[in-house]
Order: structure tokens, then C-alpha cells, then sequence
């Protein structure tokens, strides 16, 4: 047998190392003893990253949905798969049985397949943390149509620019969402992108708060009529292991999104595997992630890795502060919740709260909590700690990526000891390593430097849709033979890692992943403006926000600085979302520049940060005045 969960420290250290030396051993093992596979492999593990070719379990042949839902229906058909948690505490709350899943998910399919949907088409979602989300994500996945889920937070010029790089042939939506007091008319941003959109020739329309909408004719359908014709029985589509699962974008320090490709059995794995240790998961507990199923947390630990374990997985639509602040705590305490995973930035924002919300709930049942998104900073997590785990439950600080596709370095609840802001140790199969600025690894502990993955692992993301080369040149061309991730690590002396924030110009802002040249590209778009750079600065609930510096093209338009920052704003709302939003808009009449002519935000990022004692060496700045003017009229 292989060792699925992992119980102690020893017997973690023994899994890790043989996982290392022979990876091809440890995931196959792993993948024939939990998996329902309609074909065998004929390797394990090929390619390499030097050829960025990487390629799992290929030749098997499988279908995820009948790993997630129909091998459960034997033993679990009447056990609750999806537990759905409404905006209003007053509205009843959905159990959704594995059996009921399955219906309902091979409806959905088969409505899919009546729209003229085929295995390898790619289907754009947005919609709000509905069943029908996670519904249509296992419908696509039963039939190999290929998912792009685009969080419903996006704008419709975000959304419209998704749908066109994937050319995406339908597209889910809802009338609207409920948003805690609010309701968004998601159907008018999706009408707005597909003003945009030639590839797109039909939209479903889950209901959802009774908005009136226009549809239309020919192109729209309301989708709950089909739904109730579709016979509910869809036989799964046999899948090639390395056949494209879904497409998520996430943001790079450059231009477009990146449309990041996850295929089938390689991420069906890693996630099953990662999500039992991580969340030691047992039968009869009630699992929940507070994330989106638009980000790649929801995707993994929402949707896939739970139901491949056969769990019960919570969703939620509402937000942490409806009707109050003590909103997650009832819903623990209502449905005795045993694993909780949130973000640093939801603790920080309820810790400022009063703690008699968290207090006054009985959060008795919780046995483990999780963070991710960003790095959890001492202060929430002893709060985290202290108020909502009672001092008793493991947190798991979870380090891992859109483009990983799973965990990959965090503490095993009850195995591996924990210490406040570090994620510990690598999962098995995840050989991490420190690179300093002249490609050489350092190996000794107590070192910090640019984090790399050594070694491949089942669910890496396999490329970027329609631009390999941009995914070889992000991925894999900063470290020789390496995967490159874009954060700064430091391993402390016993070989713990604490993850230090990005090395690149993403910022993270509440757990939102913003590459800065898409905003300076919005703000450019400004009739006034000339030139702009954004950086982050510190934030004591969202972590990070966004400080811009702007320079307009004429010095008097400033006087009319409070409209022109609400008009970028705006611009920035319309092109990306108001999580883009720059908390800070100085306006100013140069950036410092290299002789090359390249905007150095090291010395904007310290301005920001209030940090200027320590500038480094400006002389050889194109412009090194305008450092003193930035800094003397800092916001
Ligand atoms: C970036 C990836 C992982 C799913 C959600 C975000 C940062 C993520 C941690 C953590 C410190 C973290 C990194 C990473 N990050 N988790 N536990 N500690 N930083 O996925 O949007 O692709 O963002 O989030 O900087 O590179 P994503």
C-alpha cells in the first residue's frame, strides 16, 4: 500500500524521501491504488523542464468526473457532496448528495452537448458562488469541453479579453448575484464583453435573484428549461491523461493575463493527495474553503481535490461581514465544519471586528485551519490561533500557485510542527530550492533567495493557452532546468521555508494577484496622462494595496487632481475590477529612470513604503533630482 495519509513526522520525512529519489515509484503507487482509470499509463512521468515538455500518467485514460462523482455512489450516494450556504442566513441552506450531483451535473452535460459542445471546445463560466458553478465546471469536465472560469468580480472588458484568448464558444453566466446587502447584474457585464466577442454564440443563464433582464434571441438561454428536459444520465467522455482540463488566468508582470492550462490526470492526483494530508480528512467531516471557484483555490480544494476524496465540501456565496461579522463563525457552528481554509486578509479584516462574534459561536467542531493566498503575518495568525482555533487546531499555512495547480509547501495538521508566518515544509514530490542572483542554488539552511522547483510534479501547469513560448520564457528560462515561481523564499536552520512575497512586479492585494503593467496600461489609456508606475506598500488588512505614481502630460491639469484621480479609478474598475483600485494617486513630474530608460520602482516601491532612509545608490539614475521632489510630496 502507499502511503496516502501521512500520520507522523518520521514517517513524513521517509514518504518525502522516497518520493524524491524515485518520484515515478511514489505517484504511481499512488495513482493505481485511489483512482478509477479506464486505461493504464504507459509512463509515469516524461519530458523535463529544460524542454518545458512535462508530461504525467500519459497514455491513461480516465474521466475526473467519474473519479469525483459516480465511483462515490456505491457507498456515498446519499452522503452530502456540495453543502451550499446562501448570501441570506435566512434562506435555507442546500444539501446536495453525491447522488443528486451526479443528476445534476449529467443534465447539465447533456445540455452542453445540445448546444453543439464538444470535447476540446472551451466554455467560458462566470458566475457567482451558485451550485450551478461547480455544477457547469464537472459538466465540462464530463464531456472534455475545456473550463475557463473567470471570477465574477472581473469586469466586462477583463472578461471579454478572456473569452478572446481562449476563444471560448459559450459562456455561463446568471441574471445576477447577491452580494451581501448588494446585487450585481452579471448579465449586463457578460452582454457588455460579448459587444467584443465574435467566437462566443451562446449564453446559458442560471437564475438566480429574479433580475429582469434582456435576452437575446437565438444566442441566449435561460438554462434551468433545459436543464429540466436533459435526461440526467451522460455517459463521461474518455479523456487522454495529458487532454486539457481547464484554463485559468492569472496575472504576470506583463502584458496579457495568462491563460494557464491544467490537464486531467496528473492534477486529478495531486490534488486528491494534497487535499487528504492537508486537511487530514476524514468520512465523516464537513470540509470549507472560503475562496472563489473563480481562483485556482476554489478549482482544487472547492471542487476537485474534496470530491475526489469523497467529501462534503462547503460553498458559500455570502460575504464575512453579512449580515454581520460573525457570519463564518455561524456557519461553522451551524454545520459543524472540521477543516476552515481562508485568507490572511478575510482574518485580518474580522480581527478588527469585535471579538464577541467570534466568541459567542461555538467553533467546537474545527480540527484544522488554513490560510492562503499571500503570507499570514505573526499577528493574524495568532488571532487565527488564539480566537478561532481555540489554541487546539494546526494552522496550515499553504504556499503553493495558479500555475502549480496544488499545495506545495505546508505543515501536515498534527504531523509537522508549526511556527507562526512560515509554510514549513514541501509536500512530497516538491524538491524546492534558493537561488541567488548568480544561478547558483544555495544549500545551506539559513539562506534566502528566489524560489525554484527542482523537480516536476503531477499537477504543474503544462502551458499557456495559445503561447508556449511566453510559458517556457516565464516558467523556465530564469534558472536552468528549474520552475521558477516568481517569489523570494527564505529556509531558516532547520529547514523550514518562510515564503517573503514576490520578487516581480505582481503585487499581491487581499489575496488578489495584480501584475502592475496591465493597470499602468488602463491609467495610460487616460487622455491626461503621460507616464505611470505602480507599486505596493503595506496594508494592515488587504496586505498589500496600490500606491501610482502619475505624470500628466500637461502640469496644469493637476489642478484638477481630485477628478483625475476618480477618473483613473474608474478606468482602472471598467478595464480590470475595483480590486485594482490605487489607494494612493500621487501625481508627479518625472519617475526616476535608468539610463535605459527603465522606470526603477525599487526606489518608488521604498518612497511608498515610507522607507527612504535607505535609497541605494541613485547616482547613476537618467534623473536622480527627481527623487527628492517624488519623495517630499509623498501621500
Ligand atoms: C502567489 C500565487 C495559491 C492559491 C491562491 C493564490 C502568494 C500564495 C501563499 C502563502 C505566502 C503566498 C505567492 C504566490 N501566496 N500562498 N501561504 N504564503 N505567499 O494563487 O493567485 O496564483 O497567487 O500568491 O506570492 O506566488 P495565485
Amino acid at each position: 500500500m502507499s502511503n496516502y495519509s501521512i500520520k507522523n513526522l518520521e514517517e513524513y520525512f521517509n514518504v518525502y524521501r522516497e518520493s524524491i529519489e524515485k518520484p515515478e515509484v511514489f505517484w504511481g503507487k499512488i495513482a493505481e491504488e485511489h483512482f478509477t482509470w479506464r486505461k493504464r499509463w504507459n509512463s509515469v512521468l516524461s519530458g523535463d523542464f529544460e524542454s518545458a515538455n512535462v508530461k504525467w500518467f500519459d497514455g491513461a485514460k480516465l474521466n475526473i468526473t467519474e473519479n469525483c462523482i459516480d465511483r462515490h455512489l456505491a457507498d456515498r450516494g446519499n452522503k452530502t457532496a456540495i453543502l451550499f450556504e446562501p448570501n441570506d442566513p435566512n434562506e435555507k441552506t442546500q444539501y446536495i448528495t453525491y447522488t443528486n450531483l451526479s443528476k445534476r451535473v449529467n443534465k447539465f452535460a447533456n445540455v452542453l452537448k445540445a448546444q453543439g459542445i464538444k470535447k476540446g471546445d472551451r466554455i467560458c463560466i462566470y458566475l457567482p458562488m451558485i451550485p450551478e458553478l461547480a455544477i457547469s465546471v464537472l459538466a465540462c469536465a464530463r464531456i472534455g469541453a475545456i473550463h475557463s472560469v473567470v471570477f465574477a468580480g472581473f469586469s466586462s472588458t477583463a472578461l471579454s479579453t478572456r473569452i478572446n484568448d481562449s476563444n471560448c464558444k459559450l459562456v455561463i453566466t446568471s441574471d445576477g448575484s447577491y452580494r451581501g446587502e448588494k446585487t450585481i447584474d452579471l448579465k449586463v457585464i457578460v452582454d457588455e464583453a460579448l459587444n467584443n466577442c465574435s467566437c462566443t454564440t451562446s449564453v446559458l443563464v442560471a437564475k438566480r435573484i429574479n433580475a429582469d433582464i434582456k435576452m437575446k434571441a437565438g444566442r441566449d438561454h435561460w438554462l434551468q428549461p433545459l436543464l429540466d428536459e436533459a435526461s440526467d444520465i451522460c455517459e463521461p467522455e474518455i479523456m487522454d491523461a495529458e487532454d486539457p482540463l481547464f484554463i485559468l488566468y492569472t496575472s504576470g508582470s506583463t502584458g496579457m493575463p495568462k491563460g494557464m492550462v491544467h490537464t486531467t490526470a496528473g492534477y486529478m492526483v495531486y490534488t486528491a493527495y494534497t487535499f487528504k494530508n492537508i486537511f487530514q480528512y476524514r468520512e465523516d467531516d464537513i470540509y470549507w474553503c472560503t475562496a472563489d471557484i473563480g481562483w485556482i483555490t476554489g478549482h482544487s480544494y472547492i471542487v476537485y481535490g474534496p470530491l475526489a476524496n469523497g467529501a462534503t465540501t462547503v460553498m458559500f456565496e455570502g460575504i464575512p461581514s453579512h449580515p454581520d461579522h460573525g457570519r463564518f463563525w455561524d456557519i461553522i457552528e451551524k454545520n459543524k465544519v472540521t477543516q476552515f481554509y481562508t485568507a490572511p486578509t478575510a482574518i485580518r479584516a474580522l480581527a478588527k471586528e469585535s471579538l464577541s462574534f467570534v466568541q459567542n459561536r461555538d467553533l467546537s467542531s474545527l480540527k484544522v485551519l488554513g490560510s492562503v493566498g499571500e503570507p499570514i503575518n505573526e499577528e493574524a495568525w495568532n488571532w487565527y490561533n488564539n480566537n478561532v482555533g481555540n489554541k487546539k487546531s494546526p494552522i496550515v499555512d499553504t504556499w503553493w500557485q495558479t500555475e502549480t495547480g496544488g499545495i506545495m509547501i505546508s505543515p501536515i495538521p498534527y504531523v509537522t510542527p508549526t511556527i507562526p508566518t512560515f509554510a514549513t515544509l514541501p509536500l512530497p514530490g516538491i524538491q524546492p530550492a534558493l537561488m541567488d542572483t548568480n544561478q547558483t542554488e544555495l544549500i545551506e539552511n539559513q539562506v534566502e533567495g528566489a524560489l525554484c522547483i527542482k523537480q516536476p510534479w503531477p499537477s504543474i501547469a503544462r502551458t499557456i493557452w495559445g503561447n508556449h513560448k511566453r510559458y517556457k520564457k516565464t516558467y523556465f528560462s530564469a534558472f536552468k532546468n528549474m520552475y521558477f515561481t516568481g517569489d523570494g523564499a527564505r529556509r531558516d536552520a532547520v529547514g523550514y521555508y518562510r515564503l517573503t512575497g514576490r520578487v516581480d512586479d505582481v503585487i499581491i492585494v487581499s489575496g488578489h494577484n495584480l501584475g502592475t503593467a496591465p493597470i499602468e496600461d488602463a491609467i495610460n489609456e487616460h487622455p491626461a496622462v503621460a507616464e505611470s508606475a505602480i507599486v505596493g506598500f503595506p496594508n494592515e488588512i488587504k496586505g498589500n494595496a496600490l500606491y501610482g505614481y502619475i505624470t500628466l502630460k500637461d502640469k496644469g491639469e493637476r489642478r484638477y487632481q481630485e477628478k483625475l484621480r476618480k477618473e483613473i479609478n474608474q478606468i482602472i474598475t471598467e478595464n480590470i475590477g475595483p480590486m485594482a483600485k490605487l489607494a494612493k494617486i500621487q501625481f508627479t513630474n518625472g519617475l526616476p529612470k535608468t539610463r535605459s530608460g527603465k522606470i526603477m520602482r525599487r526606489i518608488l516601491r521604498k518612497i511608498a513604503s515610507n522607507e527612504t532612509s535607505n535609497l541605494g545608490d541613485i547616482t547613476t539614475l537618467l534623473n536622480p533630482e527627481i527623487v527628492a521632489e517624488i519623495i517630499q510630496s509623498r501621500l
